[in-house]
């Protein structure tokens, strides 16, 4: 086991765990040369050398992952927060992979081979749970619609592994997204309303079939696309860059052509593409053949889905970069929606609603409120969550180390206005007036 304590070999924990990271997608790319080598006509032998090779990486990842983020010098959390997230992402991959020859090999493998690599502590992505058989592991929606006829006309591994990207219940409701009233309204337009009276949202009145959430970062742009998945009732899928871009399987297209069949067969649909312009970025000569191609198909296939009136598949994309995106693929999300950083009103609600979910705004009243708004100009939402959490902080900072174990939390003494003071002092706003002007010419001249 990867020991984290502190000064073991000289090393930081920041240095181990960028090391342990370096390692992982080391063996990542080892197993996926080798993949591209014998996925089509490699011996038995030579794909299990490739399991074992994606086995090693993951087991990699899992050892990086097992830190507390709290060890971590505060000013390097955030690029660690970014790898971690790179690295759940390869995992991920590197898993399907595993279960697809496994499959292929023998499917008593995949038991073993599934076996999560999760992180152990201060996880950002929630752990999807082990499949402990396809059915039990599906959606209650999916469950309930004939599985086969979903998977109608779609390759079975591509399939079963765009099932596992529905997302069922996320937890999330449209009254835990605060603000973004422009957005809710016309996800509300194009989702729940037609679901309501169909026939009323025909011919001039069909709902729109892309949607582009833009903005600056932490926002609510997936935060406001895990309610609608949540508050809807339809198939939601959850598809993000890694799954359609698994450039090692040279399965892309198959992916996308996979993913909207399976979106037709079970309509009404709603497909969630988040950070979308990792995959859409404009083409351009210098791009991988692949990647061209996998755009190409995505547009073709986009088109197909939406241009069809009896279709009733929705797209969402979600980007704070959206003017890096192909001319073709903005044509093809008539509604843009700026989800822009909040201004004092909205602060004020996300102060509130964060501070009361947590039972926290006994020691604050509206004026405190209103002064913490009014010194926040400029702060994103999540800038302001993390804001709360720093100043929820002040208080246990103040007790005696020696007091530390035995103080009851519920005799801590309320938050003041004046932690919001000391918290202001570390945490400051994460968007920078660059791409605060790049985000308002592209919403002047293309939003709506
Ligand atoms: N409108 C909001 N209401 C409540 N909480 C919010 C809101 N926007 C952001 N947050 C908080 O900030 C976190 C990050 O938000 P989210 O992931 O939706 O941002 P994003 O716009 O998708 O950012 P990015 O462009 O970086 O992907 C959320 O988990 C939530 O805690
Ligand atoms: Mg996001």
């Amino acid at each position: 086991m990867f020991a984290y304590s502190k000064g073991a070999a000289g090393m930081s924990i920041y240095d181990r765990v960028t090391q342990k990271y370096l390692e992982g997608s080391n063996k990542i790319r080892e197993a996926v040369e080798m993949d591209e080598l014998t996925k089509r006509n490699g011996t038995t032998n030579q794909k299990l050398e490739t399991a074992e090779l994606y086995k090693q990486a993951r087991a990699l990842i899992r050892e990086g992952n097992e830190f507390n983020i709290m060890d971590i010098p505060e000013h390097k959390r955030g690029e660690i927060r970014e790898k971690r997230e790179k690295m759940m992402n390869f995992d991920k991959s590197a898993q399907d992979r595993l279960i697809a020859i496994c499959n292929e090999v023998d499917p008593n493998m995949r038991r073993s081979a599934t076996e999560p690599a999760r992180p152990l502590s201060a996880a950002r992505i929630t752990p999807r749970p082990a499949r402990a058989s396809a059915s039990a592991s599906l959606p209650s929606q999916v469950n309930a619609v004939n599985r086969a006829a979903l998977l109608k006309g779609v390759d079975k591994v591509i399939g079963e592994r765009l099932l596992d990207e529905i997302l069922d219940n996320t937890g999330v409701l449209m009254d835990d997204v605060a603000g973004c009233q422009s957005a809710k309204a016309a996800l509300e337009e194009a989702v729940i309303l037609p679901a309501l009276n169909p026939n009323l949202f025909s011919g001039l009145r069909q709902p729109v079939k892309g949607i582009l959430l833009f903005g600056p970062p932490g926002n609510g742009k997936t935060l406001l696309a895990k309610a609608v998945a949540g508050e809807s009732k339809q198939m939601f899928f959850n598809i993000s860059a890694s799954s359609l871009t698994s450039k090692w399987v040279g399965d892309s297209e198959k992916t996308i052509r996979g993913l909207f069949q399976i979106a037709r067969n079970g309509q009404p649909s709603i497909i969630f593409i988040d950070e979308i312009d990792s995959i859409l970025c404009e083409r351009s000569e210098k791009d991988a053949e692949v990647s061209r191609r996998m755009k190409t198909e995505f547009l073709v296939q986009f088109d197909g889905a939406t241009s069809s009136p009896d279709d009733r598949i929705l797209v969402i994309g979600a980007t704070n970069r959206p003017y890096e995106l192909d001319d073709a693929v903005l044509r093809r999300f008539p509604k843009r929606i700026l989800l822009n950083l909040p201004d004092s009103e909205a602060r004020k609600e996300l102060i509130t609603k964060t501070l009361k979910k947590h039972n926290m705004m006994d020691g604050l009243n509206s004026s405190d409120i209103r002064y913490i708004a009014s010194n926040t100009s400029g702060f994103s939402n999540s800038d302001l969550v993390a804001l709360c959490k720093e100043a929820a902080m002040v208080p246990v900072r103040e007790i005696d180390r020696s007091k530390l174990s035995i103080t009851d939390g519920n005799k801590l003494r309320k938050i003041r206005a004046s932690d919001f003071d000391t918290a202001l002092r570390t945490i400051r706003p994460s968007t920078s007036e660059k791409i605060m002007s790049k985000l308002s010419d592209f919403s002047r001249n293309f939003g709506c």
